[in-house]
């Protein structure tokens, strides 16, 4: 008799695969055992993710990731009683491999197999610590496909308010960062730049959008612009206030359609998701705008904002208490929608 059926305790394996992270997790009656992130370097030296170079990376790191997992988190694979991957939204070729490899983990287990969606995982990313948001709440989402402020009703159940009609603003970090020459990831390399920057030292134009959706393509142009102009060694020089200054922008863009949504909506518990969510300077005016506004605030550990197997395997495990399975038919989406 396998030791699941005498355990009391619900252990989830979660597997994310969406873009250039192979991630697993093991998450125990809600609480995560293991989190273990293979990030793929091969990208930086192309200066973005190479979607065919991902799912071959992944074939390789997949199974050394889930076995690390397991082992980290003292697990048996027989002692699982589900497998939650991410579905989608996400690159086809990445999607395909941990899907695949998740379907047939959870064929030879014998146990059910849970889809996630990406963005709803990273939202459950914040029920992974304490003190956990209580419903309904807003959820500014910031990743490098996504940026949404998310009316959050309940675990499942998610309206979009707004959005933005163009480029993400993980997009736009990347972008930037790419046009200054920084290399990539960028995102993370403006926030490293920006620290002893000053924000007001150079301007740009922010773009406003009507209601709660942002538009970032416009304000990336006019950086493209701005960069064109200047000479190498002024970009070397003006670094990190040129850093500084356009990370402050993006940042007052995002937070200001997240008063207005706290505004308008009336609701004060406000939560973060997203690799965005890393950013110090955002973190550090949201929490300056929460003591201002006296919003109860979540911000996910940096672990658990940019793409980890946490955020899936905990997602599974509130599926998994709905009876919310998947079926060995079903097909990763790229596009899937909330
Ligand atoms: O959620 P995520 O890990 O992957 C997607 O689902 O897209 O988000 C990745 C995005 C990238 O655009 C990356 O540059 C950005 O998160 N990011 C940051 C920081 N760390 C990661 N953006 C700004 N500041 C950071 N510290
Ligand atoms: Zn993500």
């Amino acid at each position: 008799m396998s030791s699941y059926r005498v355990s009391k305790l619900l252990n989830i394996l979660g597997i994310e695969s969406s873009c250039d992270e192979t991630a697993a997790s093991v998450v125990q009656d809600g609480n995560v055992l293991s989190n273990v992130v293979a990030s793929q370097l091969i990208h930086q030296k192309y200066g973005g993710v190479v979607p065919e170079l991902a799912a071959r990376a992944h074939q390789v790191t997949i199974i050394p990731v889930v076995t690390a997992a397991l082992e980290q988190a003292g697990i048996e694979k027989h002692t699982l009683h589900a497998i939650g991957f991410t579905q989608g939204p996400g690159l086809l070729g990445p999607l395909l491999v941990g899907s695949c490899f998740a379907k047939s983990l959870a064929f030879s287990l014998g146990i059910p197999l849970i889809g996630v969606h990406h963005i709803q995982a990273h939202v459950l990313g914040n029920f992974i610590e304490d003190p956990k948001p209580s419903f309904p709440f807003l959820c500014l989402t910031v990743s490098g496909g996504h940026t949404q402020i998310l009316l959050v009703k309940d675990y499942f159940c998610m309206d979009v308010l707004g959005e933005t009609q163009d480029d993400a603003v993980g997009e736009a970090f990347d972008k930037i960062a790419k046009l200054m020459g920084l290399g990539y990831p960028g995102g993370s390399l403006i926030d490293k730049y920006a620290k002893g920057g000053d924000p007001q030292s150079f301007s740009f134009p922010a773009t406003n959008m009507p209601n709660f959706d942002f538009s970032f393509s416009g304000i990336k142009t006019a950086f493209s612009l701005f960069i064109q102009k200047k000479t190498p060694q002024f970009i070397e020089e003006n670094r990190a206030d040129i850093c500084a200054s356009i990370q402050a922008l993006l940042v007052h863009m995002l937070l200001n359609k997240l008063v207005k949504a706290a505004q308008k909506t009336g609701i004060h518990a406000i939560a973060l998701a997203g690799g965005v969510a890393v950013n110090s300077h955002l973190r550090h005016r949201l929490k300056a705008l929460a003591e201002q506004y006296g919003w109860t605030l979540s911000m996910p550990s940096i672990d658990y904002c940019t793409d980890n197997a946490a955020m899936v395997a905990i997602t599974a495990h509130y599926k998994y208490h709905i009876g919310k399975f998947a079926n060995l038919s079903t097909r990763c989406s790229p596009r899937m929608v909330m």
